[in-house]
C-alpha cells in the first residue's frame, strides 16, 4: 500500500532509535505529513495486548497464542493508527509489521511460515508495505552493541540461536521478494545509518 513503510531487523539493531531519529528529522524539516508508529502496541488496546505479550513472567506463552496476540495488536493498529492516517494521505512508518511475525513466530518459533503468511493475511488484508527497509546487523553484534540481551523482555531473553534463526529468516525472505525490501547495513554508526536511511527515502521520494 502506498506511503505504508515498514522497518525491521533483530533485537538490538537500533530500530527505534533510527526511527527516532527519522522522525526528529522530519520534524525540524518541515514534514508534518508523517506518522511514525510502533508494534506490537502504539494505541491504547494494542499497548494493553503488548503487555501481556512482552511480560517475562509469562513463560508459559504457547507459541501460537503468541502468534495470535501479536495478530490482534497489529489489526487493532491498523484500525486506530494505519488506516485513518493513510486515509488522510499522511506517510506512515511503522517499527516493525508483519515480517517480524514471518520471522519470529513463523521460522523463530517454528510455527511455519505458511501458517503464519496466512493468519497475517486474514489479520492485515490489502494493507502492506509499499516497501520494508531491514537494518542489517546480526544478532550477536548487535547485542554485543547495546551490552546483552534485556532479560525482562520475553522475546529479548529467548536464547541466542532463536535469534540466529530470526536473522536468518530474514535473510530468506529477501532473498526470496528482494523487490519488496531496501536493505541498509547497521553496523556502523548511528549517524551513518541514519544517513543511509534518510538516503533511500530521498531516492524512493518519500523524502522531498
Ligand atoms: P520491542 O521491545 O519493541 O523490540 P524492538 O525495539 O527490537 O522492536 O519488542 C518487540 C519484540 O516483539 C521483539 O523481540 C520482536 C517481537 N515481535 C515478534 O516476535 N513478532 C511480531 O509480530 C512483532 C511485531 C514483534
Amino acid at each position: 500500500m502506498r506511503n505504508f513503510i515498514t522497518i525491521e531487523g533483530c533485537d538490538g539493531v537500533g530500530k527505534t532509535h533510527q526511527t527516532r531519529l527519522l522522525k526528529q528529522f522530519c520534524e525540524e524539516n518541515g514534514y508534518n505529513n508523517m506518522v511514525f508508529t510502533r508494534e506490537p502496541g502504539g494505541s491504547d488496546i494494542a499497548e494493553q495486548i503488548r503487555k501481556i505479550i512482552l511480560d517475562a513472567r509469562n513463560t508459559d506463552m504457547d507459541d501460537l497464542c503468541e502468534a495470535f496476540l501479536y495478530s490482534a495488536s497489529r489489526i487493532q493498529h491498523l484500525k486506530d493508527i494505519v488506516k485513518p492516517a493513510l486515509e488522510q494521505g499522511k506517510v506512515v512508518f511503522c517499527d516493525r509489521y508483519v515480517h517480524s511475525s514471518y520471522v519470529y513466530q513463523g521460522l523463530g518459533r517454528g510455527l511455519g511460515l505458511e501458517k503464519i503468511v496466512l493468519l497475517n493475511e486474514i489479520a492485515v488484508g490489502e494493507y502492506m508495505p509499499e516497501f520494508t527497509v531491514f537494518l542489517d546487523l546480526n544478532p550477536e553484534n548487535a547485542f554485543k552493541r547495546k551490552g546483552g540481551a534485556d532479560k525482562t523482555d520475553r522475546m529479548e531473553a529467548v536464547e541466542q540461536a532463536f535469534h540466529a534463526k530470526v536473522y536468518q529468516g530474514y535473510k530468506k525472505l529477501i532473498a526470496e521478494r528482494p523487490e519488496c525490501f531496501e536493505v541498509i547495513d547497521a553496523s556502523g554508526t548511528e549517524q551513518q545509518t541514519q544517513m543511509k536511511l534518510r538516503e533511500v527515502l530521498f531516492r524512493r521520494g518519500v523524502l522531498r
